[in-house]
């Protein structure tokens, strides 16, 4: 099934309804991976990156940081928040068609982005791109929502609320085509007067070790996978993993890596995951 997403009217609301997802949190997870991995990237591409939330972390620090989205709405929320930034740059762009803008050392994408790639071998495509825009060196991280967590969903309606919009999104369960569709009906208040649009978003997922065996094929030298917010390895039955691929095996030293996964312990306990 295709869909037509984040169109204006969902991107206008997007990051108010996201104000719970706790982006710092996830970003000091990005980091410590990055520790755990023994890398210091400083050309940074983000797919997929939306509203440009955790590109808006990186970019203190990045030397060059290129985001990625589909949706050109997204995007234009995304370019209000770096029209000061010079290291940030905005492409409009699909991921899963060839692309090529550089080198990088690190290219990563969150939030179940690879779940809105419906079939497996365009996924192989995305990773594709992935392989030939990566350095040597470079280190590529991103989530997916595993087949079990979106099988598991509840289905039904719910309201979202703010001060300009009403959302009701619907939850349905496609166990036949193993993909999870939410329907949103938005009501936005334009000028006094109450808009209402539509849009359906899709997502699938695929077996972990297809993935990992995926990004095997292509090249990259080493696949790990973790159940999300950890460095403990990821399961089928795990809600969402994070996986990591590198096109080079890493330098890496196991007292540095103890070191890491204990400071993350410890951090993960004091900054919020909500
Ligand atoms: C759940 S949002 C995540 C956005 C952002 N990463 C974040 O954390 O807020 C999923 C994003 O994936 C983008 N997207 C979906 N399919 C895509 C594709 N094939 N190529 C590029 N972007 C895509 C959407 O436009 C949307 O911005």
């Amino acid at each position: 099934m295709g869909s037509k997403s984040y169109t204006s009217s969902f991107a206008a609301i997007y990051d108010d309804i996201m104000e719970r997802v706790p982006y710092y949190y996830w970003y000091q997870y990005l980091k410590h991976i990055l520790y755990y991995y023994n890398k210091r990237p400083i050309n940074i591409m983000e797919l997929a990156c939306g509203t440009g939330n955790m590109m808006n972390y990186f970019s203190n620090k990045a030397k060059k940081i290129y985001g990625i989205d589909k949706s050109e709405d997204m995007l234009a929320i995304a370019q209000k928040k770096f029209s000061e930034n010079k290291s940030v740059r905005l492409f409009n762009t699909d991921m899963s068609k060839k692309i090529k803008y550089g080198n990088f050392d690190f290219i990563y994408s969150i939030f179940d982005s690879m779940n809105y790639i419906l079939e497996f071998d365009e996924l192989i495509k995305v990773f594709e791109n992935v392989y030939s825009n990566l350095d040597e060196e470079g280190i590529f991280v991103f989530d997916i929502n595993t087949e079990y967590r979106l099988m598991d969903i509840a289905e039904g309606t719910k309201k979202l609320e703010g001060d300009f919009y009403t959302c009701y999104w619907r939850d349905i369960v496609d166990q036949e085509n193993e993909e999870w569709i939410v329907e949103l009906n938005i009501y936005l208040d334009q000028n006094d007067e109450l808009e209402n649009f539509t849009e359906t978003h899709v997502e699938t997922s695929y077996p972990l070790k297809k993935i990992k065996e995926g990004l095997l094929n292509i090249g990259f030298k080493q696949v790990d996978y973790y159940r999300s917010f950890t460095f403990s390895k990821g399961e089928s039955k795990n809600d969402r993993v994070h996986f990591v691929a590198l096109k080079q095996k890493p330098e890496v030293s196991r007292f540095g890596q103890l070191v890491t996964r204990i400071k993350w312990g410890f951090i993960s306990l004091f900054i919020s995951n909500f």
